[in-house]
């Protein structure tokens, strides 16, 4: 028998996914025979096991110890303290130290938007896609701050190719092509729900981003820390495609984590109610850190102060700064991976497509906020939801692109 067929038969028999030998029976190229071999040898099984293994059991938070996290309102701030402020981070900006990074790599299943979630049209007269709008912010910071500001966008490798075409294709909206810098995120392989590889149209072993949190290391691996560097970058803002109210240039978040001394520091909204779908900054055995809204407990996300005002209430909205230290020393940090259960198309063992229409595979995934537990602090600049927080997830209803077109417009209205 071939050498390479037996060695791929050994490790499926020894982690029990003898299943994917029915796809390599099928195939009849022996150049897609090959490669899906190939395919097979770049699993690490081992992981794919521990990550299985890991989906049985929820994260214990009654062993940590939990406690709320200081945060600054920047409504709140006094005159004098804002423009301290304001003028140790525009002089950040002004000197080129800040880049903006764009998450982009993420499926949007729930939008349904077939594409790159970036270029969906919110629906405004002039048709603006969500990169256009944010095209546009960095636009004006060139007016405000006179430098062009480097972005990177964190594609993965269903979209990569899709995104530069469409940044092509419209000219990168007038800003510098040079200034605009992709980068792929990782991987991971998918599992059914009894912990089976699937394999994917392509005859390989099906593969999902493996999460925002993920952005460390690709940063790291597609040299992406190496040209910030290069360009004198000190401070990363990392934000998602999908708010359309980001604010990702902003002196007040620069001049706060450089007055606090440390080393990061995200931007907080007060949670809308108790129950909200969001995640909330918290402090876990003494380091900052997010607690998910599936994670937290009733009596927990329910906790007033003697103000009336939530004690967990400062939501994280996905609108994060980084000094480039931080990120060199997350990347080389193994951040947990969390589980989702979602549709993922595959190819049964008739070699016939299934395109599922209900959730039946898990995709393993880091989190962008687990990178906080290793910084000893960070600072927390809360702001308000009707100025920063516009997000697309859902086709309809609540964080739809008809919500957030209402919010865009209403603060365009106000501020322009
Ligand atoms: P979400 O968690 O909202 O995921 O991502 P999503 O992929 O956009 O949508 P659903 O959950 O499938 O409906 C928040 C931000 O993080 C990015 C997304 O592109 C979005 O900007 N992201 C998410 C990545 O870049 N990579 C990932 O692996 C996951």
């Amino acid at each position: 028998m071939d050498e390479k067929l037996k060695q791929v038969k050994q490790m499926l028999a020894k982690y029990g996914q003898e299943q994917l030998l029915y796809e390599y029976n099928r195939l009849t190229d022996e150049n897609q025979k090959q490669n899906f071999l190939d395919s097979i040898l770049t699993v690490d099984f081992n992981q794919v096991k521990k990550l299985y293994e890991q989906s049985k059991n929820n994260p214990v938070f009654e062993n940590s110890n939990i406690e709320p996290i200081q945060y600054v309102d920047k409504s709140k701030l006094t005159k004098e303290e804002y423009e301290e402020l304001k003028e140790i981070g525009t002089k950040q900006i002004k000197s080129g130290k800040l880049a903006v990074v764009t998450m982009a790599g993420g499926q949007g299943t729930r939008l349904g938007h077939s594409g790159p979630k970036g270029t969906f049209d919110l629906g405004l007269d002039n048709h603006k896609t969500l990169f256009e709008i944010l095209t546009d912010i960095l636009i004006k910071a060139k007016k405000d701050y006179g430098v062009n500001i480097p972005w990177y966008i964190m594609t993965s490798e269903d979209n990569d190719k899709a995104t530069e075409k469409f940044f092509e294709d419209k000219n990168y909206f007038g800003y510098p092509k040079e200034c605009i810098i992709f980068f792929k995120q990782g991987e991971l392989p998918m599992t059914s729900a009894d912990g089976k590889l699937l394999i994917d149209e392509k005859h390989k072993i099906k593969e999902a981003s493996d999460g925002h949190g993920g952005i460390f290391r690709s940063m790291l691996r597609e040299g992406i820390l190496f040209d910030m560097k290069a360009r004198g970058v000190e401070w990363v803002f990392i934000g998602g495609v999908d708010n359309v109210l980001v604010k990702p240039i902003d002196p007040i978040l620069i001049g706060l984590a450089i007055k606090k001394n440390v080393l990061a520091a995200g931007k907080s909204i007060i949670k809308a109610n108790p129950n909200e779908n969001v995640g909330v900054f918290c402090k876990k055995n003494g380091r900052p850190s997010v607690i998910e809204y599936s994670e937290i407990t009733n009596e927990m996300a329910e906790k007033r102060d003697k103000n009336g005002e939530l004690v967990y209430g400062e939501s994280h909205i996905l609108c994060n700064l980084f000094n480039i230290k931080a990120i060199e020393k997350v990347a080389q940090m193994n951040l947990p991976y969390h589980i989702a259960f979602k549709k993922a198309d595959y190819i049964d063992e008739e070699g016939i497509i299934v395109k599922p229409d209900k959730p039946n595979a898990y995709k393993y995934e880091a989190f962008l906020f687990d990178a906080f537990e290793a910084l000893d602090d960070i600072a927390i600049l809360r702001v308000k939801r009707e100025e920063e927080f516009a997000p697309v997830k859902n086709c309809e209803g609540v964080d739809s692109p008809e919500t957030a077109r209402k919010l865009y417009m209403e603060y365009m209205l106000k501020n322009n």
